[in-house]
């Protein structure tokens, strides 16, 4: 098939690369005219496992195509993909700004038979609109026989794993309630799931919504687990054994439920946020989903908290060394990470930062541009480690899990670590002379 996909974000460029790495040609489109010519040279702009490859390997064979022009891919396309971001707006709706301008655009381009899908998070009734504006400007070029059907395809993929995730989706969320295009789209995904049958079609509303409610049973299980941490450290319980207590019950399982240092990234703080602003455009309060963001955010300052505690409320010339910046591991993706409030609230107290991240440093040297002088980037974790006062495990890269803490031990200055991932074993850094704190574990 040839295919469009408007915008070459963490979706819009890993989609698009897994469709053309099935034979499809595939047209990908973005405004940003340096990370179109980037691509064309092979610089890819984000990091992914994979991806790097399969998009040179594939724009050799021409089967992926850059370009900054969106009437080069819809002249030789039947479908198109909207990709795009829809980032949190000033009230915390999702800004659906660049949606709505590639609508008007497709509106005044379209001139043969196309199916558009929207791929970017949506709030529900945005399907709706998409075709209104669409319709409008063919309207107006008095082009209203041509056939051009609107159809939600929300995308799953996780940043880390998203090529894999792409290629062998868990499932195929169709929204539409035409048979030609829910034909069509099956056939393009077929490729990915090869071995059952995973499609899911349902009306667009219905597809909006499972998206976001998706992401808000994901984002409420890591709070449901951040608040029984809390009770756990104020009683006494360790919450490492409670976790395994809970999600050993197959009826609830033990995906989402780590406690940790907040939820972050592109998708689960503005997505949460999102729906609460639907909700109440619809005069509902979601009070769940309230809380889910409030426990959120107190966890993110879990980490800055227990730092001042520890040293007395007196940051002054102290030195942190901080492992991992990206707001999980195995993605360059800084949104929201829980690194940026923590070490931003460490400078503010007087203290300097040695950061160690696998992929996001670069990323970071744009966030903390302003306090470039307080923070120094390493890429080795144990040359991160001299002359500081303590270390702070921020994201749970491979690489920190087994570190050899006698190293540890000689590089800082004093033998304390603050891990905001519970990833170590308590009784060995006790018996090593470590002051270890976790999240959910009394001291
Ligand atoms: N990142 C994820 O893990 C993930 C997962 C599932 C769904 N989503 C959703 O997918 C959508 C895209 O997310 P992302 O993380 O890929 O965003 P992103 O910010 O990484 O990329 C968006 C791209 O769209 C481009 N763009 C903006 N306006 C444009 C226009 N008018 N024409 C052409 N290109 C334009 C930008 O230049 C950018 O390259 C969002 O709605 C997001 O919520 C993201």
């Amino acid at each position: 098939m040839n295919i469009t996909v408007i915008g070459t974000g963490y979706v819009g460029l890993v989609t698009g690369t897994c469709f053309s790495e099935m034979g499809n040609t595939v047209y990908c489109v973005d405004i940003d005219k340096d990370k179109i010519e980037g691509l064309k040279k092979g610089i890819i702009p984000i990091y992914e496992n994979d991806l790097e490859n399969m998009v040179i390997e594939n724009y050799k064979k021409q089967n992926l195509i850059f370009t900054t022009k969106l009437s080069t891919g819809l002249k030789n396309s039947d479908i198109c993909f909207i990709a795009v971001g829809t980032p949190m707006a000033k009230d915390r709706s999702a800004d659906l700004t660049a949606v709505f301008t590639i609508a008007k655009n497709l509106g005044d381009i379209i001139d043969h038979d196309m199916i558009i899908v929207t791929k970017s998070t949506v709030p529900v009734g945005t399907g709706d609109k998409i075709k209104e504006i669409i319709f409008e400007g063919l309207k107006n070029r008095n082009l209203e026989n041509i056939s051009v059907n609107v159809a939600s395809n929300p995308e799953f993929l996780k940043e880390g794993t998203a090529v894999a995730d792409s290629m062998r989706p868990d499932r195929v969320i169709i929204g539409s309630d035409d048979e030609n295009t829910i034909n069509t789209l099956k056939e393009l995904y077929s490729p990915f799931v090869k071995n059952h049958d995973r499609f899911i079609v349902m009306d667009i509303k219905s597809a909006e919504m499972s998206k976001y409610a998706s992401n808000a049973m994901l984002a409420t299980r890591i709070s449901f687990m951040n608040e029984i941490a809390t009770i756990c450290e104020k009683t006494g319980a360790d919450v490492n054994k409670v976790r395994l207590g809970v999600g050993s019950d197959n009826r609830i399982g033990y995906s989402f439920l780590y406690p940790g240092c907040g939820y972050g990234g592109s998708c689960f703080p503005k997505d949460v946020q999102a729906l609460i602003k639907l909700s109440e455009n619809y005069g509902h309060t979601p009070r769940i989903l309230e809380e889910v963001e409030n426990i959120n955010y107190e966890m993110k300052n879990f980490l800055p908290n227990k730092v001042k505690e520890i040293f007395n409320e007196d940051l002054n010339g102290k030195t942190f060394a901080v492992w991992g910046l990206a707001f999980k591991p195995g993605t360059d993706d800084m949104r929201e990470a829980p690194s940026i409030i923590l070490i931003n609230d460490l400078i503010s107290a007087g203290a300097k930062i040695k950061a160690c991240d696998l992929k996001a440093i670069n990323e970071a040297k744009h966030i903390f541009k302003e306090n470039e002088d307080k923070i120094q980037y390493f890429e080795n974790k144990y040359e991160t480690l001299n002359g500081c006062d303590a270390l702070i495990l921020v994201t749970e890269w491979n690489e920190f899990r087994s570190p050899d803490f006698n190293t540890v031990k000689k590089n800082l200055k004093n033998n304390i670590i603050i891990d905001g991932r519970n990833q170590y074993n308590k009784q060995y850094l006790k018996e090593l002379g470590f002051k270890y704190y976790q999240i959910g574990v009394k001291n």
